[in-house]
C-alpha cells in the first residue's frame, strides 16, 4: 500500500489512500477515522506525516476534524444550480430531504433604508423581517436574513414563515414569482453565523443576496442567506453567445 521507495511523497500515499477508501464506500459520511497514532502505526510512518495528508484533505472538504473528538469523514456537498428561481423547500424536496426552517426572528418593523431602496419601499410603510435557519433532514444547511414588503405579502404569519414562503406567496395568494437578481460573496463565519449554523466561527460561508419581484415588476423581498461552505457547491449553465464582437 506505501511504498517508502516511491517517488511520490509518503503524506501523498496516505492521502490516496484514504481517498480510495471513500472513493469505495468502505469510509461514508459520518464514519470516524482511525487515529493518527494508529495510522502512524499500521504504515510505520511518523504522526507528522498522518497529520499532513489528514490536513490536506481537511482542506479540501473531504475530512473534518471535530475538537476534542476526532476526524469524520465529510458529508458529500450538495450541488445547487444557480440558474433557475427556486425556493429553499422545492430545491431540498427534489433531492429528496425534508426542509425545515427553525425561526429565530418575527417582526414586522418600517424598513431600513436598505431594504426600502430595494423594495421600493416608503419609510411609512412596513416590512416583515424574518430570520431563519433552514434545515434538511434536520441539519442546518444555511442562515436566511429576510425582509418582505408586507404591503404586497399580505397576512404572514409565524406559522407561515415556519415552512415555505412561496409556496404561501403563490398558492394562498394567488401571486405569480416572475424573477430575481443575486449577488454572491464568499466570507468566513461570525459567531453568529458560527452558532446557528452549528460551524466553527471563522469557517467558511458563502453569502447570497436575493431579491425577488412578482411577475408584473413589484418587488416583494430582500433577503440575505449565509450558506454552509463545507455543505454547498453552485453550479451554472454558460451557453455561448452566438452574437459576439
Ligand atoms: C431560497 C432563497 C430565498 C427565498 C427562499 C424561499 O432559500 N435564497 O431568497 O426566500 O428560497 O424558500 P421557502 O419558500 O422554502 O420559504
Amino acid at each position: 500500500m506505501i511504498d517508502k521507495n516511491s517517488p511520490l511523497p509518503i503524506y501523498y500515499q496516505i492521502q490516496e489512500w484514504i481517498r480510495k477508501k471513500m472513493d469505495d464506500g468502505e469510509w461514508e459520511p459520518g464514519d470516524m477515522l482511525p487515529s493518527e497514532r494508529i495510522f502512524a502505526e499500521q504504515f510505520n510512518i511518523s504522526r507528522m506525516t498522518v497529520r499532513q495528508a489528514i490536513t490536506e484533505l481537511v482542506n479540501e472538504g473531504l475530512l473534518r476534524r471535530e475538537k476534542g473528538k476526532g476526524t469524520f469523514v465529510a458529508e458529500k456537498k450538495l450541488e445547487q444550480p444557480l440558474q433557475g428561481l427556486t425556493s429553499f423547500t422545492e430545491d431540498m424536496k427534489a433531492r429528496g430531504f425534508q426542509p425545515g426552517n427553525k425561526l429565530y426572528e418575527f417582526r414586522v418593523t418600517p424598513p431600513s433604508r436598505d431594504v426600502a431602496d430595494a423594495l421600493n419601499m416608503k419609510k411609512t410603510d412596513s416590512v416583515y423581517e424574518l430570520e431563519r435557519v433552514r434545515l434538511a433532514d434536520n441539519k442546518p444547511m444555511a442562515l436566511e436574513m429576510t425582509s418582505i414588503h408586507a404591503g404586497v405579502v399580505t397576512n404572514l404569519s409565524k406559522d407561515i414563515a415556519q415552512s415555505s414562503l412561496y409556496n404561501y406567496i403563490e398558492q394562498t395568494l394567488g401571486l405569480t414569482i416572475g424573477h430575481a437578481s443575486q449577488t454572491l460573496e464568499s466570507a468566513l463565519a461570525g459567531e453568529k453565523e458560527a452558532e446557528l449554523l452549528q460551524i466553527e466561527a471563522g469557517d467558511p460561508i458563502l453569502w447570497i443576496s436575493r431579491k425577488t419581484h412578482l411577475q408584473d415588476g413589484t418587488p416583494f423581498e430582500y433577503v440575505r442567506s449565509a450558506y454552509r461552505g463545507d455543505r454547498y457547491k453552485f453550479s451554472i449553465h454558460l451557453p455561448r453567445s452566438t452574437r459576439r464582437h
